[in-house]
């Protein structure tokens, strides 16, 4: 079986997770998920980064150690992930042994090859970004991302030699038009290359919480020298080679567009420097707004996604970010286009079809899958087009065009409602054509199992909810194209309903 390794971003630990943050782990499990479906052997990865300033200063705020801070912090992001049902296999502390001895083979590697050295430092420094800014960098004297003031700091530091890879990096980005995407951070990276990459300060003496340099304990690892290694720490580097033969390089690393320079300039130059083969993909969403406006930890404009989970199901935000917020650019969260797009897609389109499907199954044909005796055009017409969407999602999820999946497997549903219409089933009944309304009823019970599987990688529970009622094993079945009716005498249960409609209602307080 072919394996599929998939990383996200390790969350910082200084703040709860936000609905930014939660759409970038929902658009990589939709992609775990996908390529579980097409029989990939799976390694889906998150965890949480924490040896940053800001979690310390935290931890000394609140007074408590920083590790026991983040312990406290873990569950905020985990119990999270559950409830979103994100199928991740592991879950990355920086602060767990395995990646502590990671990361410090990692920098003796680097050292030993004559790419670490110490010197002066004085630098504008930005702790939302935990890097120093270059001019270009500031909007009137304040971080571009954050909208704080740098500090200026001044210290004697080990660098590493990210210059001496300017051009393999470079290279390595124009010769791989899959290294980074989509195009437009493609783009944007390559002008930072282009302009050649600086050295960079990877150690800290004036904190404490992090890893000691194994030729200078006094300095403590920079936490993004740390922070990108968890990718190898996770899977067996150094300890493991195996199983890190086995798993690396990772196939995709799904990050937010902020960050897209850490991976594919800075990270490429260390793996460089290690001797250890590059990520095949960097995939670098934009960002999700809340009304209008920029999510922000600190002014504290943030959508909470328990706000959405709570009243309405982890499907719900699921269904509405990967949908609204197309995986290349940012978008919006509001909540009168939440309400919107729930009630006609998943409340109408794919509830209703649901409910009908199933409610015409016992009414006309006592609540089982009977044979298909009386086959029409409009059968094969319904059969090309579902095997027309299963291609369209197919292309669109190997370009990683989730948004546009997702429009195509809603084509489907509504081409589905569309031949209840036009075979009128309650119409057939009643002129007495037994054998044709079980036909009809036959590929329609198929045709929901077919869209049940599409649906998985998206919104799994409710996937698994619609095979429960149409009588199959809630997890998803095999993914193939061929339409094949279903064989004769399964039973469908009672239709419950799956999205029950809405009124905007926006919580208080936000
Ligand atoms: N700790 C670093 C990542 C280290 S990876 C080796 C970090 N953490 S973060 O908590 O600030 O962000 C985690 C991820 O969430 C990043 O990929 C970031 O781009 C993403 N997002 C943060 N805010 C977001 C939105 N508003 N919208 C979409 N993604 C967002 O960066």
């Amino acid at each position: 079986m072919p394996r599929y390794y998939i990383t996200t971003a390790i969350d910082y630990a200084n703040s709860n997770p936000h609905s930014g943050t939660a759409y970038e782990k929902i658009g990589a499990d939709a992609i775990a998920r996908w390529k579980r479906l097409q029989g990939y052997d799976v390694h889906f990865l998150m965890g949480m980064d924490e040896h940053s300033m800001n979690v310390e200063k935290k931890a000394v705020a609140a007074g408590m150690d920083p590790e026991a801070y983040c312990d406290g912090m873990e569950p905020k992001f985990t119990d999270l992930w559950k409830a979103l049902h994100i199928s991740n296999d592991d879950f990355i502390r920086t602060t767990q042994k395995r990646h502590i001895a990671g990361a410090t083979e990692f920098f003796r590697r680097c050292h030993a090859k004559g790419d670490i050295y110490k010197a002066k430092y004085v630098g504008l420094y930005c702790v939302g970004c935990e890097a120093y800014l270059k001019d270009s960098d500031l909007v009137d004297g304040r971080c571009r991302n954050h909208n704080t003031p740098p500090q200026k700091l001044e210290e004697e530091n080990w660098f590493f030699r990210l210059s001496k890879y300017t051009d393999a990096v470079r290279r390595h980005i124009e010769e791989n038009p899959e290294f980074v995407q989509p195009e437009i951070r493609r783009n944007e990276v390559l002008n930072v290359v282009r302009d050649g990459l600086e050295d960079i300060s990877i150690s800290r003496s004036t904190f404490k919480f992090g890893i000691p340099l194994p030729c200078d304990p006094s300095h403590v690892m920079y936490v993004w020298f740390d922070a990108l290694i968890n990718y190898i720490s996770a899977v067996g580097f150094p300890d493991d080679p195996a199983r890190f033969e086995r798993l690396w390089p990772a196939d995709l690393h799904v990050i937010g567009k902020d960050i897209t320079r850490f991976h594919c300039a800075l990270w490429p130059g260390m793996l460089l420097s290690a001797g250890l083969p590059l990520p095949k993909s960097v995939w670098g969403h934009g960002w999700v707004h809340y009304k209008g406006q920029k999510m922000s930890k600190s002014t504290g404009h943030l959508l909470d996604p328990w706000d959405v989970i709570e009243p309405h199901g982890a499907d719900a935000l699921r269904y509405f970010l990967l949908r609204e917020i197309a995986w290349d650019r940012d978008g919006d969260f509001t909540w009168d286009s939440f309400t919107l797009r729930y009630n006609a897609d998943l409340a109408n389109d794919l509830g209703n079809l649901l409910h009908r499907t199933l409610n015409m199954m016992h009414r006309f044909s006592a609540g089982t899958v009977q044979a298909a005796s009386e086959p029409d055009p409009k059968d094969g017409a319904l059969a090309a087009h579902l095997e027309g969407c299963f291609d369209g999602v197919s292309a669109a999820m190997d370009r990683l065009a989730l948004s546009e999946a997702l429009e195509r497997i809603w084509d489907s549903v509504r081409r589905t409602n569309q031949y209840i219409e036009e075979n009128a089933p309650w119409t057939l009944n009643k002129q007495g054509r037994t054998a044709r309304v079980q036909t009809v009823m036959a590929n329609l019970a198929t045709a929901m199992e077919y869209l049940s599987v599409l649906l998985h990688p998206f919104i799994p529970q409710s996937a698994g909810r619609i095979r429960e009622q149409l009588g199959l094993d809630p997890a998803p079945g095999a993914l193939s194209r061929a339409f094949v009716l279903r064989a004769p005498g399964g039973k469908v249960r009672e239709g419950t309903v799956l999205f029950p409609r809405i009124e905007t209602r926006e919580p208080k307080g936000n």
